[in-house]
């Protein structure tokens, strides 16, 4: 059985969508969970249903993953509220969907900021708390264009397959001192995020939102997006110690989406 009592667990992103998930399902499992993004509206409101829900307190912090000083405070508080990291789930906020050419470096800027330079700084705090218990793990949310580059997703498709790589090779480099590190690649899933990119399609292509929808499912083998709870499960078991010889992956979680073997 997954136990999570206990662990001391950073989520990014939680506010809403995937990261919204995870939260739910790790609180489920009684984990100690920080999570923040940049709306403490919808923070506060994450907290309450939490706490309904599941009878879990959480820390919630106000802070962009695209600036440093926010993450040192993210830390700082995770500190403060629980201790060391035990593990880490980086998530993300939404890179801009546009054709390369109309993406100018400020883009590139911001994101390499939100994601990259994000997943480096929270790793290297994370990975100097797990090494002193000899215990940590290091969970990467990407996408599935890590393994099916998508058409204007230049921003998307070239950071997350940094990470991936930055992913795989400290599953080697902290494998000694039991850290397991693998990222996730998943398909669909049915947020605001895949809200927006549906409407802005059924703009481009002058059809209806439904068509669309439609079109997107039937490129699924199972027909359906995925629920954001569904990547909770998977970050839960990759969390607790039933995944302990589990290291160095990118675990699609897709209905079928990417065909490639
Ligand atoms: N949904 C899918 O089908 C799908 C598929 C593949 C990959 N992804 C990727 O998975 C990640 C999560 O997607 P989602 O669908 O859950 O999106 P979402 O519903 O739009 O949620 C995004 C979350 O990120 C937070 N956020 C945005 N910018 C941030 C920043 N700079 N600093 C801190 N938090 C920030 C938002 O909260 P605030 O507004 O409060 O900051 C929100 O909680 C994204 O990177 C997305 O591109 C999604």
């Amino acid at each position: 059985m997954i136990s999570l009592k206990n662990k001391n667990i950073i989520v990014c992103a939680g506010s809403s969508g995937i990261g919204r998930g995870v939260v739910a399902v790790l609180s489920k499992y009684n984990a100690n969970i920080t999570t923040f993004s940049r709306n403490i509206e919808k923070l506060n409101l994450l907290k309450k249903y939490i706490k309904e829900e599941t009878n879990n307190d959480i820390n919630t912090v106000k802070a962009d993953l695209s600036k440093k000083e926010d993450i040192i405070n993210v830390v700082k508080s995770h500190h403060n509220e629980y201790g060391d990291i035990d593990a880490l789930v980086m998530n993300y906020g939404d890179p801009r969907v546009d054709n390369f050419l109309k993406l100018d470096m400020d883009d590139w800027d911001y994101n390499i900021d939100m994601m990259l330079k994000s997943t480096i700084l929270l790793t290297k705090f994370a990975a100097d708390d797990m090494i002193k218990k000899n215990d940590g793990r290091i969970i990467y949310i990407t996408s599935m264009t890590t393994k099916n580059p998508l058409k204007d997703f230049a921003i998307s498709n070239t950071l997350r397959s940094g990470i991936v790589a930055l992913g795989k090779t400290l599953s080697i480099e902290l494998a000694p001192h039991n850290i397991t590190v693998n990222s996730i690649s998943q398909g669909y899933f049915y947020t605001d995020r895949l809200k927006d990119i549906i409407s802005k399609r059924s703009e481009e292509l002058n059809k209806n939102y439904d068509e669309i929808m439609d079109n997107i499912k039937s490129e699924i083998p199972m027909n359906r997006f995925g629920k954001p709870e569904e990547i909770g499960n998977l970050v839960a078991f990759l969390a607790s110690d039933l995944s302990s010889y589990i290291t160095g992956d990118n675990i699609q979680i897709d209905g079928g989406a990417v065909k490639s073997i």
